[in-house]
């Protein structure tokens, strides 16, 4: 069973600058929420309690204003500062100390992910026992992420933002893995645009025959927000969802309520510290 998860919530944000010059990306909002509150959900919807957020040095303050140690959710967070972005295995070789000899999810501050039977998934994923596990999405422009290659269900290539067309499955920003993850991060070569690449550390499990896949269908939707019209197209898909069904997505608080991590008073806690606002008033629905 997963019990530790990761956050990689630092990088520069280039693509949306000026926004992201004195903001991080991660904190900027997703219509009604900072955009870090959807990757933390997803832990939470997958019943991992221990997290580590990864920020860029000197921003640090900045998360703690909004989440600061997780108690308030009924969980644990720490933070470690990542003093330049080294690409995303690095949150392995910073996470040693936080990993210990565990098994350990990551997921990008920068993803999101919705769906019907997505909890059920996660759930799934958080069993696994050894190995590698990612999550794919069709994409109809697969040249902008890491991308799989499949055959009889199985993975036979890996490839980071390929040039040409090799297939259509984006490996999305979430990933499941056993303790070996923090050896292979620490064998990884940086890549010509000088980084530690997740596929070079996905390839390492493959070679051993570790890596699995499970599928995100048609019901499910995951967007990565690196741009500012994913930016925005999230913003949106968020907006319709809540505005139809009257339902919030990644609402923390309703999702530690459920899983009874937390009572109603914590809620009442919640409300003071958010003050007056919708979400405040959401979470008011719930307790009443
Ligand atoms: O979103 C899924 C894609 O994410 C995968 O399909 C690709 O295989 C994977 O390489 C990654 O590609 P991106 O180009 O989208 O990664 P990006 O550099 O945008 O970083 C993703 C998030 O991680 C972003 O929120 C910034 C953060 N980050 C990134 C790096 C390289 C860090 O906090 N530290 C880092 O060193």
């Amino acid at each position: 069973m997963i019990k530790k998860g990761i956050i990689l919530a630092g990088g520069k944000g280039t693509r949306m600058s000026p926004l992201t010059k004195a903001v991080n990306k991660q904190l900027l909002p997703i219509y009604d929420k900072p955009l870090i509150f959807y990757p933390l959900s997803i832990l939470m919807l997958a019943k991992i309690r221990d997290i580590l957020i990864i920020v860029n040095k000197g921003e640090l303050e900045q998360y703690k204003k909004i989440i600061p140690d997780g108690k308030r959710l009924g969980i644990k967070i720490t933070y470690k500062e990542q003093d330049k972005p080294r690409g995303l295995p690095d949150a392995f070789i910073l996470g040693e100390k936080f990993i210990k000899n565990q098994h350990v999810a990551m997921i990008l501050g920068d993803n999101f992910f919705y769906g019907q039977s997505l909890t059920k998934m996660l759930l799934n994923c958080v069993r696994n026992k050894s190995g590698a596990k990612v999550l794919l999405h069709k994409v109809l422009n697969p040249e902008k992420y890491g991308v799989a290659k499949l055959k009889n269900k199985k993975i036979v290539s890996i490839n980071e933002k390929p040039k040409k067309f090799i297939s259509n499955l984006a490996i999305t920003g979430l990933y499941f893995f056993d303790n070996k993850v923090v050896k292979f991060s620490k064998e990884l070569k940086p890549s010509k645009r000088k980084e530690l690449e997740i596929t070079d550390l996905l390839k390492k499990y493959k070679k051993k025959g570790k890596l699995t896949a499970e599928l995100i269908g048609r019901g499910g939707a995951w967007l990565d927000t690196g741009s500012i019209e994913d930016f925005y197209k999230t913003s949106n898909f968020v907006s319709a969802i809540e505005n139809q069904q009257g339902f919030k997505i990644a609402c923390l608080e309703e999702i530690a309520l459920n899983y009874n991590w937390i009572d109603k008073k914590k809620i009442s806690t919640a409300i003071n510290f958010y003050g007056n606002c919708e979400y405040s008033k959401y979470l008011k629905k719930i307790i009443s």
